[in-house]
């Protein structure tokens, strides 16, 4: 059990890195200094715990089995699910979908809503700031359907034009899929807004969630998002496990996506029945040992909570930008009003990859590179960046280390 006591008043930072035994390694010889949680986060011991537990004591597939391993596996997938719903304030359990993660969200999306509801001519909206996860499925959708991919261009800060995206939509607009965080930027999009203006023109709209469930809270019901999609490995919780949240009438009407055990009702030599909702989209044995340990890793998070996070990993960010600005030759990438714990930056005359190597000679962890995001680098003119962005075990003495880093490299290469 998570100990509530230690950091029921401010965030204990040092008591919280005793949750996450990966964070007393060492790299290269020196204390890891991990800075790529927008890629993926650490995990805490519940979680590692979670998985073991069911591995060692109620091992089972879930639904069909009447015995007490089945029985008790499918309790601890089904509260997950319940978990998940109130973790996003969705307005029923049956609108929650596992995934494997959110680009299976999307693609799912893409390749059911999409498919039945796309047609040439039609236009789908994205933004210049998109996850390749968010651009491919709408390429490939509009490359067999013959309808339009546009995006919303951004301003030098690395926030997105609302004005322009008002211009691009039309009675043409039928999707709209935005980042609710930039993941190479940490801009905090203004998704209320955006929904709304799309859905005045008849558009339906998916809210990529992939780095803002971490870090801002969630309600799917006050956003109006008509799909939202989120994975559990940036939330502390396992890889291959993640989640598609839709309004219920658009998943009723949606064809379904695979095919399989569990997706079905009625299977006949002539004729099937499809299950319903929320199963229709699940086709198979899903991943039930990680996602009983995203429940786990909600739980943490919730007993820690949102704010006391938020507030711990604003003033890191705050710390980071405000020092790294007075680092010489040294950009940062995405200043947006609105912003989580990203910091991207670029340094005159050293590559990116030759910073992320000597970072992490020093035991720092950071990502470099276009971080899935090509298009937006386009905007900027620039093949990548050096990433660094913070979680709520990270430390302001972390980050000193990375500017010692800096300045090292800097010192070598430039
Ligand atoms: C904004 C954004 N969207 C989508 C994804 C894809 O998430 P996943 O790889 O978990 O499917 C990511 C992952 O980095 C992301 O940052």
């Amino acid at each position: 059990m998570i100990e509530t006591a230690v950091i029921e008043n401010s965030l204990d930072v040092y008591a919280i890195r005793q949750h996450f035994p990966v964070l007393n390694r060492q790299v290269k010889g020196k204390p890891l200094v991990y800075f790529d949680n927008a890629a993926t986060t650490q995990k805490p011991q519940v979680v590692i715990d979670a998985l073991v537990n069911y591995y060692t004591g109620y091992n089972a597939n879930i639904h069909r089995g009447i015995h007490t391993l089945a029985e008790e596996a499918t309790a601890a997938f089904e509260a997950t699910r319940d978990t998940v719903q109130q973790f996003i304030n969705a307005a029923s359990r049956e609108q929650i979908i596992f995934t494997k993660g959110t680009s299976e969200g999307i693609n799912l999306v893409a390749q059911t809503w999409g498919r039945q509801n796309i047609k040439a001519g039609d236009e789908i909206i994205i933004s210049s700031m998109e996850h390749h996860s968010n651009i491919v499925p709408w390429y490939i959708l509009c490359q067999e359907k013959g309808a339009v991919l546009k995006f919303i261009p951004i301003n030098e800060d690395g926030e997105l034009l609302v004005d322009e995206f008002e211009k691009l939509l039309s009675n043409k607009t039928r999707v709209v899929s935005i980042a609710h965080v930039s993941n190479a930027l940490g801009t905090i999009n203004q998704v209320k807004k955006i929904i709304a203006e799309a859905h005045k023109a008849g558009a339906v709209v998916l809210i990529d969630g992939a780095q803002s469930s971490v870090h801002l809270d969630i309600d799917v019901q006050d956003m109006d998002a008509d799909f939202f999609a989120f994975s559990s490995h940036k939330l502390y919780g396992p890889t291959g496990v993640g989640v598609l949240y839709g309004k219920k009438h658009l998943l009723e009407n949606m064809p379904v996506y695979q095919g399989g055990g569990e997706m079905i009702k009625e299977v006949y030599f002539d004729k099937i029945i499809y299950n319903d909702l929320p199963y229709k989209f699940e086709a198979g044995t899903p991943n039930i040992a990680d996602t009983i340990a995203f429940k786990a890793a909600l739980d943490f998070t919730k007993a820690i909570g949102k704010e006391k996070i938020r507030r711990h990993e604003n003033e890191l960010l705050s710390y980071a930008t405000s020092n790294l600005e007075q680092v010489p030759g040294l950009k940062i990438i995405g200043r947006a009003k609105q912003k989580i714990s990203v910091i991207s930056f670029v340094i005159d005359k050293i590559h990116p990859q030759d910073i992320g190597i000597l970072l992490d000679n020093r035991g720092v962890a950071v990502r470099t590179g276009h971080h899935c995001a090509q298009p937006l680098m386009d905007c900027y003119r620039i093949p990548g960046t050096t990433r660094a962005s913070f979680a709520l075990y990270n430390t302001k003495e972390e980050i000193d280390a990375l500017l010692t880093g800096l300045h090292k490299a800097i010192k070598l290469l430039a």
